[in-house]
């Protein structure tokens, strides 16, 4: 049985039988998705998991960006079984549970922005970006979207409408929702502008700004977009910072053309990146917030939060059946209340000792171009080498599959970066374990 404070990784064999049988039947029986490492788990807690044949791993993906709160966070669970023995459905969406009104007034109030704001629940991050496109069309009655180049908002239709991170996502299913106008993010390290944004960041931010104004000049009308999406660190795309000042930048000129802010939080939010929401770092205050993987600590649910004044006027213009479920609402609350009370702490502490990690080994090793992040949200870059800044996807995965082999699970990001999300309940010694693992596979796939 493992606790969660295990030191570090046991690896007694690999692969073994019991996973290898389980992957087999899965690839025959099920649909294709990301699969990324052959890791089968049997059980997992905290920041530790145990496979089905004994071997004992650390989860530096915390189940991509859901687990905040650690695998079978005590308070959680608990919450989870107490309501499972009341009811497990009664159809919010067309009668009421205080446990939907309670979420809604905590999103509210933990959100940043002091208006009246209402609460859309969905299942997926897919369906609260869904909802934020289409509570924006139909309060603004406009209908073009500004989204970025590099961004990850989901794979529904509308929603991969914004999508622009990887070719794979969009080839074979145009056409999408129409209407989505995509201008450069400000990436510091690698952007279409040349620009060295870590050390001319206003230039980089500017160059974006005026790429976005010159498209309202040319191509799209800024007086007819509804919303400009965002996520305030790129995810999927490679865990990408933006300059200090972007997004005041950014609120500002949406502001001037009365176009909604939507701050995709689904997966740098809940405490992942040292405060509740990553967007506070920029100090501005979005007129939207998506939210989704980690809210319920593994229990599907989303929100969509956003100006009550925005709100649908009508009945039935957007719905969805499972959406605030009572389990995952009690779910929800229990895990606010976990993070409220030191995880957030934590991952700022801890994500120190990570920068500081992560950056020594871009001084050490020629093929680690860039590390990046904030708090427990933080990746680095496999290049070719650092004067080429050429993207090493091969060596990337070769890293990745010895660090697995060691007992780290990890996932990759953008075209040639690994990303680093332990669960936030992640102590120093394990943080420190985990590091110099990553940093032996660093050194034997450069052999
Ligand atoms: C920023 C962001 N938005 C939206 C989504 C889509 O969420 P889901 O996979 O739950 O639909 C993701 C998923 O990775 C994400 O990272």
């Amino acid at each position: 049985m493992i606790t969660g404070n295990e030191d570090k990784p046991v690896i007694k064999v690999l692969p073994g039988e019991n996973a290898k049988k389980i992957i087999e039947e899965d690839t025959k029986y099920i649909a294709n998705t990301t699969k990324a490492s052959p890791a089968v788990v049997k059980e997992a807690k905290g920041v530790v998991f145990e496979d089905v044949d004994g071997n004992i791993f650390f989860d530096f993906t915390s189940g991509v960006g859901v687990v905040n709160t650690g695998h079978c966070h005590p308070k959680v669970t608990e919450a989870i079984k107490k309501q499972a023995e009341k009811f497990l459905h009664f159809a919010g969406t067309d009668f009421y549970y205080d446990l939907q009104v309670e979420l809604a007034k905590k999103l509210s109030s933990i959100t940043p922005g002091d208006f009246d704001k209402k609460v859309y629940y969905g299942n997926s991050g897919a369906e609260a970006v869904e909802a934020a496109l289409k509570m924006a069309r139909w309060s603004t009655g406009r209908k073009f979207f500004i989204a970025f180049i590099g961004a990850f908002h989901g794979r529904t239709m509308g929603a991969l409408a914004l999508t622009a991170s990887k070719i794979v996502h969009k080839k074979k299913f145009f056409p999408w929702m129409p209407g989505v106008i995509h201008v450069p993010y400000p990436n510091p390290y690698r952007n279409p502008f040349g620009i060295d944004g870590y050390e001319e960041p206003d230039e980089l931010v500017n160059a974006v700004i005026n790429y976005i104004e010159y498209a309202f000049r040319h191509f799209v009308p800024g007086d007819e977009v509804a919303a400009v999406f965002t996520e305030p660190i790129q995810g999927e795309g490679g865990y990408i910072v933006p300059p200090k000042n972007f997004f005041k930048e950014l609120l500002k000129l949406a502001e001037e053309h009365n176009i909604l802010l939507v701050d995709d939080e689904i997966q740098a939010g809940f405490g992942r990146t040292g405060r509740m929401w990553a967007i506070e770092h920029f100090g501005v205050v979005p007129h939207v917030i998506t939210t989704a993987k980690a809210i319920a600590s593994g229990l599907p649910l989303s929100a969509c939060i956003y100006p009550a004044e925005n709100d649908f006027k009508v009945k039935g213009a957007h719905s969805t059946t499972f959406g605030g479920n009572p389990l995952a609402c009690a779910a929800a609350l229990a895990t606010i209340e976990a993070l409220e009370e030191g995880l957030i702490e934590n991952a700022a502490k801890q994500g120190e000792i990570m920068t500081r990690r992560l950056q020594e080994l871009v001084e050490k090793y020629e093929i680690v171009g860039d590390a990046r992040g904030i708090g427990l949200m933080q990746a680095i870059e496999i290049v070719k080498s650092k004067g080429s800044k050429e993207i090493n996807p091969k060596v990337r995965d070769e890293i990745v599959d010895r660090a697995f082999k060691k007992g780290l699970l990890l996932l990759g990001c953008g075209e040639s970066a690994i990303r680093f999300i332990p669960p936030l309940c992640i102590n120093e010694q394990q943080l420190n374990n985990a590091m110099d693992v990553l940093e032996e596979a660093i050194k034997e796939a450069m052999k």
